[in-house]
């Protein structure tokens, strides 16, 4: 997903939303010129970001609908899994856009869940799979956002939008992306939505367990597949 993005030496570039900082050390550390600000409005998680110990980095804390920089002070901004939380994305990118210099860029990043499908699917894995995506609907985030980037970034006055779809694809030949993608990331996921999604009665215990089941057999079974959709795009100013 970042293998593509670089910032030439001499430029300062504000990453929106950094929470512990799980992209900030790639993107720190592959562009060592260049110098970032790193907010998040969490101040627990800028304490665990900050543990990075990244030279060209500084963290503070800040709502992104209340950004506390001056207009045109950045050259480029980076947004990575944070439209999704928010109720009104199209406001937040406004909201970024004034802190560009002209003809600075944006990187935004997300995910889509309606993207996701799965080998062997069941009609229990795809259950507490939409748990999930109507879990964050719940909570007014839209995990079906990735789709949305283009429309979002236009409307709120980006010029030269460009999008590209990303797919991930994992199979028992490619342990670490299902390791590290289907147990650690997708799994994990699912699972963290448990208690809401029973409270809200979107599904049964017992529905819940078997999809979860079904989902680990997708990761274990050497005949199961995985696929998903994260879209990037970048635009100016
Ligand atoms: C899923 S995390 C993504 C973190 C990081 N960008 C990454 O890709 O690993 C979403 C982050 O957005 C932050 N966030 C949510 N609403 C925010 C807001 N209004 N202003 C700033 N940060 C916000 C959360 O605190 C959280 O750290």
């Amino acid at each position: 997903l970042l293998g593509d993005t670089s910032y030439p030496a001499g430029s300062l570039v504000l990453e929106a939303g950094c929470g512990v900082g799980a992209k900030t050390i790639t993107l720190a550390s592959r562009n060592p010129g260049a110098r970032f600000v790193c907010t998040d409005i969490s101040a627990e998680s800028l304490a665990k970001a900050k543990e990075h110990n990244l030279d060209n980095v500084t963290f503070q804390q800040a709502d992104i609908f209340a950004m506390p920089f001056p207009a045109a002070m950045f050259d480029h901004v980076f947004v990575c899994h944070v439209l999704e939380h928010l109720t009104d994305p199209v406001a937040a990118l406004r909201k970024l856009r004034p802190v560009l210099k002209p003809g600075g860029t944006i990187t935004v990043i997300e995910g889509d869940h309606g993207s996701c499908y799965w080998h062997p699917e069941t009609l229990a894995s795809q259950t507490v799979w939409q748990c999930l995506i109507r879990a964050q609907a719940r909570l007014g985030g839209d995990s079906l956002i990735g789709r949305r980037l283009f429309p979002l970034l236009t409307e709120a006055g980006f010029a030269d939008v460009r999008v590209s779809p990303r797919a991930v694809y994992c199979d028992a030949s490619r342990q670490d992306w299902v390791d590290g993608f289907v147990r650690k990331t997708i799994i994990a996921m699912v699972e963290g939505v448990k208690t809401q999604s029973l409270e809200l009665g979107l599904t049964d215990e017992q529905t819940w367990r078997q999809g979860i089941d079904d989902l680990n057999q997708v990761a274990d079974r050497s005949d199961g597949t995985f696929n998903y959709m994260f879209f990037k795009a970048v635009a100016e100013r």
